[in-house]
This record gives C-alpha cells, structure tokens and sequence, in this order.
C-alpha cells in the first residue's frame, strides 16, 4: 500500500503544471481547507476544544469576511460589503473588519503517527491567534506573512478529535488599502519525519548558467527533532520539465539530537531548458532523506534555471539578454473575491496582466500567496517582492508599525526564505514610501534589513520604494543620501513627473541623473509612476542603459483608496488647485465609489485607456484608439492624478448624433487618417515628442477607422463600430473544463450583445441574473464599475459598459455545471461547464 506521503507526492507530480492543485508551498503539505466552522464575532470561550460551534456557518478556505454582505442593509448607508461606518472609509474601500473566530475538527490517522506535525498558514489578516485543543501555540501580527506551529505535543491520539481555533483580527484603522479579514489564504498540515528538511530547508540557486550548461546549488537544512545523532543519506535529484531525471548525488549528512545541519550540493545539469519571459522553463529539485535504507523524508521544490545579472552599465539580464521592466504594481486583492486566495484567481490576474504586455510585478506592498508566485514563475513574470509599508513610524494608528520593532526580523525571513527559490522573484523591497527613511532612525532600520536579506539570500538586489515629498518631512534630498547608501538599486516613486503635483525642487526630474553621476555603478528605477506620463518613463528607460524602466501605479484596480484615479467633473468656472493641493479632489470621503480605479485592467480584468496607451508606449500595438465620453454642458473635466482622461474604446454613443466627439488616436507614426464610414473626415501629424493625435468630429453612428503612417506606408489601423440594439447575452468562459477542485475557476464573461454579436458598451446599469445548476457554486459576481456598491455575492449584477463577469467554483465533485444569464427584455443565455 502506498504511504499518504507516497500520495501525496505522486500527485504534486502529476499535477504540477495543472492551475488547480498542489499549490502548497511545500510539496508534503496536506491541504487543512475544508470545513471549517466560522462566526464573526467577539467571544470568550471558543479556543476551548469543548465549546460548541454547532450553529457557526461551515466552510471552506480561502475565506474572507470583509467582502461579504452586511447585515441591515439600508441604500446609501450599507450596501453590500459596504458601510458608511467602515473605520477605513474611502482608505479600505469603506468595507469592515472586526473579530472572526474559526475552528476546525479533525482526526488524524496511523500515517501521522511517530511523525512531527506542523500546521502551515500561508497567510491570516490579521493578529492571529492560533489554538490546538485549548493549548496557546501564538500570535502572529502581520497578515500578510506565512508561519506554522508544531502540533505534535499537543495532539490528542490517532482516531481521537482535536480542535484548531484560530481568532483573526482585523481592528482599527490599520490599512491604507482593502486588506480583507480572516484566513484568505491557505491553511496546511505538515507531518513529517522527527529528521526532516526544514520548512524552507531547500535553497537553489544557479550560479553558473550557459546554454551549454549549468551549475546547481541545492543547500538543504536537515532538523533532528529526535533524542539521538543521526546520520542521513541525503539524496539530490534534478528533474526536467518532461519528468526526466537530469543530474543526481548522494552525500551522508550527521545531525546531532535536537539540532540541525546543512549540506550544499552542487550539479552540473548540461544543455539546460532556461527559465525566461517567454518560456519560463521549470524543473524540479527532489531532495530525499534515507536512514538505514528507508526514505523517511522527501520534498520537491520547483526551481528555474537563468542567470540574473544587474549590471551597472548594461543594466537588467535576463541569461545574458537586456530586459527592461515593463512593471506594475498590484494590491492582493482579486476584485469580487476579495482576498481569499484561490489559485486560478491568481493565476488569471497574471495571466491578465501579462496579456496586456507587462513582464513585472511589484507585489505592494507585502508579500503575496504562494499561489500569486507559483502562477508568476509558470506564466513568465518578473517580480519585486516587498515586506513592508511602514517601519516604525505609523501610516495609520493602528498598523504594523505597532508590530515591527519585535517581528521585522521573523516576518523579513518569512518572506525571503519562502519565496527566494522563484525564478519570478528578481530582486527584494525592504519598504514603500518609509517616514524616517530620511532620518537616523530611516537609515540605521535600512542598513539593518538589507543586511539581513542578503544573509538570507546574496543573490537577488535590495530596494525600497523612495518618495520625496518635502512639504511633508521638511527634509532636503541630501539627508535621504545614507539611506540610499545601503541599497543595491534605488526605487524611486514619481521621480518621472512632468506634472506640477510631484515637482518640489528644479532637480526632481533629473534626480536620476544627478544620482547616476554621483554613483556610476548604480542602477535606478521607477517603483511608481502615473500612467498619464507612461511616455515620459519609457522615453528615459529606452534612453539610459542604467534605467530599468518600472512599475505604474497600478496595473489593475483594487479596492480601497477609493477614486484616486476617476476623473472627476467640476463645474467649468470652478478653480482647480494646481500641484499637491488639487489632489484634495481626489481624496475625499467619495461614497459610492469603492476602488481606486487607477487600474490599466479594471476590478473584472477588461483594459481600460491606460491599458490601450501603453500598447503604443511599449511598441507592442503600432495604434490605439479612444473616444471621449462627451462633458455635459458647463463642466469639465479634472483628471485625476493616478487616472487617466474618461476614454473609452467605443463609437456607440446614443443621443450623441451631430455632436461634436474627442477621438484620441495614440501610434507611434507620423500621421493619422480618420475616416467614418468610408470617407476621410480628417488627418493630423503627430507632434514631436508625442503620440497623440486628437480629433474633434462629429459624431454619425457607423464605422470609425484610424490609419496610420509612416514615411507615406500605412503602418497599421484601428476600428469601432457602432453596436446596435441589444438583443442578447453573450456567456463565455475561460476554461470550459475545469477540475473538480475548489481551487479551480471558471470565469465566465458576461456580455450585453446586438444581433451582429457586438458588445453594446453603452449599457450600463442593466440588471443580469444569474442561475447555476451542478456541481459548482457561484463565488462572486463583479463588473468594472467603481461605483456599484452591490453584493458581490447575490446571484445578479448590473452590467457596466456592456459587460459583467461570474466566477463559478466547482463544490469538489466531478460532474459538471450550468450557468444560465437572463435580463428583461434580451435573449438569456446558458453555458455548462465541465468539471473533471
Ligand atoms: C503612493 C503609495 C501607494 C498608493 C499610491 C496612490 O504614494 O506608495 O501605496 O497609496 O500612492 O495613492
């Protein structure tokens, strides 16, 4: 008979190129997510293993609270997740936290016995406490870092009930984004051998890599939890992506009684697959424990094969090629799902990003779930990964500030222990946009962080994300200089800026520069930008060697920080302040708006302008073209500072006939033709320095065509039709075929048809129902819009600009699922869904 260890490892085999299972961050964890019994409430008693929980809602994790609807819905007061009383206001999205109890039953087995067992949560918002049968194994603060507990002392015998309760508290102003409550990420068991590697025990790295070959270096950290010295065989395998053995050795490792060793071993592996953007190659490290010939532990850890070099005078390498960040930062949240961390989720939010032509990821601004790095490594995305957005000083009362004193060492380790053997993983953030960064206090924590990440892996640079806003730390630039001194790279955030709002000194444009000529070996970077001046950030990223290129903010919307990028209509005489103070528009209590809309993708993964006008920044689209959504009479636009102008991709404009339109045709060539409906109605060269060409026509339904040129060729062209009348709903989904896992999703596309098939973007606000029949439930309804307060949760949605989205999870049973869409007055619709 095969062993649960055997099963468990034979099905990560099986499994790991498929989205859906085995995401665990270690291969011999066993997944603790189902059943569990929850109550949002503050309560005495329930770490006790006897108390009864019998009338707690059951469920499954990934779970969080926050996005669910409230209780005692009143319209304008609480809507859906939202509340006007929320502690974080327009900051969290206007979504609430409190105190969440959750318990969990189990009963363990004869393959748990003799073993040492672990429990492993990827991630709990926030201040967990963690009980096992009334026993106190913790508290861990931060919510955004992995940590585990041994069980074993404290485990009733085999076949007999034990109890998990965990306490999550999310109090107080402690975000200044939508964090989501409870566990939203996953929970593991980890039984292993009394001599086992560690958690985290692995670390690869590849020194040396060529075409021809590659050097591996696998340090593998062996715990003896028994009483006596042992003495293990410590077997290395390396695997190819097609399962094929590649490289193996074999090296006796003695660890002394309750203590702990380290073997390095290295392996040539020769014509190796490299790991890169396009190909992200990966193989596996099987690392095996033998005691008197018997395996007694095995793990096998993912890894890539490429070489990173940063380079003071060429800049990023990627095996040996320049790349140049085409980044974003992102929030953790998954739009409709909030926080609860479903592979597919965030494998689909990569795959989205990457889709609209980005290769980086700066994770903002705490480390991610495994599962969000996994997909990075598999889809080919290049990653910064953060720690922290504060240090001692405080963002919000009640933040992490609180914490960092006592836990920035063990949460720093998390993060880089966990995530260090990711090919995605390029490079470490010790923070965002510190206080004291330009204080004593700023350089004395950097030099103590950085310092600690490199003695946990020498391998990838040290950042942190610089903002300089004198106004605010009354300091001149020279005092954040020792504070630089201890990074590898430095980020700056808004440095770019042409616009008046980040303009504090004559030098700030040029910072870089001045920089780079006092440092000639450094290499900068924008770890924030506004996608409004995109151009003026790739202009310097192609133009100097030792410029990364960077990260916008951000390259999909989340929620929280609400409105900071949707543009606002004033009225024509009101006066707009220019610079930091004009800001203020933005950042107000901006009920009903609930995301920050400053997303190239918005809150369902549609593109938005940002989204189209990087196409032609980047080059990876020779035209783009946008259409201004007309301004009513005595208003006008202010564009917010994170925004961009209220565009959209659409010539359907009722009741606009003869009117006069702004058509924005973004392209890199020299000329713009416009033509509607068959005749050219105008043509414009492009400025110099620019990309834009804007139009004012008027407006005829029909077919709207943009072509462009270059030195007299026609060097590519864009069209929008008008839709016609609605007739129907369109369903489709991203994967027809899912597994019967409830990591697994089907997003299904929900889209507001005319009878050619053309999605009508005019409708907004029309109610779209849902049903779904099968082996699946309905995890959340969404659409783009940053004002609809409604449910997340209730089986119908008002589609926005013609589209909507369901996300349908399958319950864990093979079989397979309907999905069927209905709206007064169209066509319904019905999709099934095969769940294998
Ligand atoms: C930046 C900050 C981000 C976000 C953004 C938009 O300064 O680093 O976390 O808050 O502003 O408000």
């Amino acid at each position: 008979m095969r062993t649960l260890l055997q099963i468990v490892l034979l099905s990560c085999l099986l499994t790991l190129t498929s989205p859906a299972v085995c995401q665990a961050q270690d291969s011999r964890a066993i997944s603790l997510d189902k059943n569990w019994r929850f109550r949002k409430d503050t309560l005495t008693g329930a770490k006790q293993p006897q108390y009864s929980d019998k009338g707690w809602r059951l469920l499954n994790l990934p779970h969080d609270w926050s996005i669910e609807d409230l209780p005692n819905q009143k319209e304008g007061e609480v809507q859906g997740p939202f509340t006007q009383a929320s502690v974080g206001k327009a900051a969290t999205g206007f979504t609430e936290g409190g105190i969440g109890w959750y318990r969990k039953t189990f009963t363990l087995n004869n393959t748990y016995k003799g073993k040492k067992t672990y429990i492993l949560f990827d991630g709990v918002y926030m201040d967990a406490d963690v009980w096992i049968n009334g026993h106190h194994l913790g508290n861990h603060p931060y919510g955004y870092t992995s940590f585990s507990y041994d069980l074993t002392n404290y485990l009733n015998p085999i076949g007999k009930a034990n109890v998990i309760a965990v306490r999550a508290k999310n109090i107080g102003k402690n975000s200044r984004w939508y964090s989501g409550s409870g566990i939203y990420r996953h929970v593991w068991l980890l039984p292993v051998n009394p001599v086992h590697t560690k958690l985290w025990g692995n670390y690869i790295t590849t020194p040396e890599v060529s075409n021809d070959k590659a050097t591996v270096n696998v340090q593998t950290s062996v715990d003896n939890r028994s009483l006596r010295q042992q003495t293990v065989i410590v077997k290395l395998d390396l695997i190819n992506p097609s399962g094929q053995v590649v490289a193996s050795q074999k090296r006796p490792l003695t660890v002394p009684a309750d203590s702990s060793a380290d073997l390095t071993q290295k392996l040539l592996v020769i014509n190796p697959k490299l790991w890169g953007l396009d190909n992200p190659v990966l193989y596996k490290a099987r690392v095996t424990l033998t005691a008197d010939n018997k395996t007694i532990d095995q793990t096998i850890t993912p890894f890539g094969i490429r070489s990173l070099q940063f380079d003071g005078q060429k800049g990023l390498l990627l095996n040996g090629q320049v790349i140049k960040l085409k980044g974003g930062c992102i929030h953790h949240d998954l739009g409709p799902l909030g926080a609860a961390s479903i592979d597919r989720a965030e494998e689909r939010k990569v795959e989205l990003i990457k889709k609209a032509g980005y290769n980086a990821l700066r994770l903002s601004h705490n480390p991610p779930s495994p599962g969000l790095l996994n997909a990075c490594d598999r889809l080919g995305m290049l990653v910064l990964d953060e720690a922290f957005d504060m240090w001692e000083l405080p963002k919000n009362p009640q933040d992490y500030h609180l914490y960092f004193k006592d836990w920035w060492q063990r949460d720093l380790a998390s993060m880089v222990l966990r995530d260090r053997n990711h090919p995605s993983v390029i490079m470490w953030s010790i923070g965002n946009e510190i206080y004291e960064a330009p204080d004593t206090s700023g350089y004395r924590i950097a030099k103590r962080l950085s310092e600690e990440v490199r003695l946990l892996d020498p391998t990838r640079p040290v950042t942190d994300a610089i903002v300089f806003l004198p106004p605010y730390t009354k300091k001149p630039w020279k005092d954040y200089q020792p504070h630089l001194a201890n990074l590898d790279i430095d980020g700056y955030n808004y440095f770019l800026d042409p616009s008046p709002y980040f303009q504090r000194d004559s030098a700030t444009l040029h910072r870089f520069e001045t920089e780079r000529s006092l440092h000639p070996d450094k290499l900068y970077m924008s770890t924030e930008s506004f996608s409004k001046y995109a151009l003026e950030n790739w202009n310097e990223t192609e133009k100097y060697s030792w410029f990364l290129g960077g990260f916008c903010w951000t390259a999909m919307d989340y929620i929280g920080e609400a409105g900071i990028g949707k543009s606002v209509l004033v009225p024509e005489s009101q006066k707009v302040p220019q610079g930091m103070m004009g800001m203020g528009l933005f950042y107000r209590n901006n009920w009903p708006v609930f995301n920050a809309y400053c997303g190239d993708l918005d809150l369902i993964g549609n593109p938005k302008a940002a989204s189209y006008y990087k196409n032609v920044v980047w080059r990876n689209s020779p035209v783009e073209m946008l259409v201004h959504r007309p301004i009513p009479e005595g208003q006008k636009e202010v564009i917010a500072t994170w925004g961009m102008p209220d565009e959209l991709k659409s010539w359907t404009w009722p009741g606009q006939a003869g009117k006069k339109m702004q058509v924005d045709v973004y392209t890199r060539s020299k000329t713009v033709k416009l033509e509607l409906n068959g005749k050219v109605i105008a043509e414009r060269t492009i400025p110099e320095g620019s990309i834009t060409a804007t139009f004012q026509i008027e407006y005829q339904p029909g077919i709207l065509v943009a072509k462009t040129f270059h030195n007299g060729k026609e060097t590519g062209s864009s069209t929008l039709s008008t839709a016609g009348k609605p007739v129907g709903i369109r369903l489709m989904a991203d994967r027809k075929t899912i597994d019967a896992d409830p990591n697994d999703l089907s997003f299904v596309s929900v889209e507001v048809v005319d009878n050619k098939g053309n999605v009508v973007p005019s409708i907004d606000g029309l109610e779209i129902d849902f049903k779904l029949n099968g082996e699946a439930m309905i995890a959340g309804v969404g659409n783009g819009n940053p004002a609809d307060m409604s449910s997340f949760q209730q089986h119908h949605k008002q589609a926005y600009q013609g589209k909507a989205l369901v996300i349908v999870r399958p319950s864990g049973t093979k079989g397979a699922a309907t999905l069927t869409a209905s709206a007064k007055g169209l066509q319904g619709s019905s999709i099934q869904i095969q769940i294998k």
